[in-house]
């Protein structure tokens, strides 16, 4: 087959992680006879230096042309003062709704041979197999009005938390859609007990709940859910939740695999490109040593064989790949214990490229 794919290295890491696994795409295509083309596009705090708008015109065509979207990660301490007037993370939240991107699926899987590097004891973690579905292009992250005034002489500033039932309705079936293909369980997390927005959600889900009797389903306050991942996570199945409870419930529950640097993700919506990003942010502490983990986003790279190309085969063996290195003991320093060796990401990108065979 023949595909388009643009890459967005962005900040950060970003640039680092995206060369593994467009290396790792690379040679997937070879081996299995597809041609994929790449296009490298600029976005975020090096699209702000470089032209002032954190999503250029041009990227944002060639990603709305492309069959996919591998995307690094953006920002920084260089782009992130409060009172800048453009900021890295607006290029991704319009990247999101102009792909239409409202679901985002981040699976959390231990793999077997990290057991011991999740800061939760092994026996806990073992059966660990979430999917999170977190709603990607509303609630409080696009709720207008937003803004920063003066308010009484005081600086003050709002947020609007605000989902309409459709948008409710569709990430909640795509939760149950995939929950059918698993164990046939979704949790719904909202925060019913004091937001408004969230009351409706839990009318919707309900709805949602009763038309589909053959999955089982329980709703979740989101402060109870933080909770219940840590002390039982091997309970939940399918998560299904707002923009952002899903942005903080994700990286407690990243925490389980061992580390950010595992997890990656896919963001879907109504049949465009689909846009795939690792979880974990630009890390800028490590940035320009060589030293990232590069497994999320080449893991991310699976996803997008998956879910956009349809290359069920190639994805999984992407993924057991990973998982084969992982079991031979190799380690980037995020997920090595304190005296073991470890490699950096050229290195760990390499491993995985020699194990796909
Ligand atoms: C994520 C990130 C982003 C988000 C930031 C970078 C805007 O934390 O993808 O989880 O909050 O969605
Ligand atoms: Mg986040």
């Amino acid at each position: 087959m023949e595909a388009k794919i643009t890459l967005l290295p962005g900040d950060g890491i970003g640039p680092e992680v995206i060369n593994e696994a467009r290396k790792v795409l690379t040679a997937v295509a070879h081996r299995h006879r597809h041609t994929f083309r790449f296009a490298e596009k600029l976005m975020g705090g090096c699209a702000i230096d470089a032209i002032g708008d954190p999503l250029p015109e041009e990227t944002l065509d060639a990603c709305l042309q492309s069959d996919a979207v591998l995307l690094g990660a953006v920002g920084g301490p260089k782009w992130s003062d409060p009172t800048a007037k453009v900021r890295p993370e607006q290029g991704l939240l319009k990247l999101r709704k102009s792909l239409g991107v409202f679901a985002n699926i981040r699976p959390v899987k231990l793999f077997p041979a990290l057991a011991d590097a999740s800061p939760l004891r092994p026996e806990r973690v073992q059966n660990v197999d979430i999917v999170f579905v977190r709603e990607l292009t509303g609630g409080i992250y696009f709720g207008q009005p937003q803004g920063k005034e003066m308010v009484d002489g005081r600086r003050s500033g709002h947020d609007t938390m605000r989902y309409n039932e459709e948008e409710i309705r569709r990430v909640l079936q795509i939760g149950v859609d995939l929950a059918r293909r698993r164990r046939g369980k979704v949790t719904s997390v909202d925060k019913a007990n004091v937001l408004a927005s969230s009351r409706v959600w839990r009318e919707v889900a309900r709805e949602v709940a009763a038309e589909n009797r053959d999955i089982e389903f329980e709703d979740v306050l989101v402060d109870a859910m933080a909770m219940y991942l840590v002390n039982r996570p091997g309970d939940f199945d399918v998560v299904v939740t707002g923009n952002m409870f899903g942005d903080i419930l994700s990286d407690e529950a990243s925490m389980i695999s061992g580390s950010l640097g595992m997890l990656p993700s896919a963001a879907l919506g109504a049949g465009g490109p689909g846009l795939y990003e690792p979880i974990h942010g630009s890390a800028p502490d490590i940035a320009g040593q060589g030293i990232a983990n590069p497994l999320a986003t080449i893991l991310s790279a699976a996803m997008l064989l998956r879910s956009s190309l349809g290359l069920e085969e190639e994805a999984q063996v992407v993924e057991t790949a990973v998982a084969h290195i992982l079991a031979a003991g190799h380690r980037t320093a995020d997920l090595a214990r304190s005296g073991e060796k470890s490699v950096g990401t050229t290195e760990m990108g390499g491993l995985v490229v020699a194990a796909l065979s």
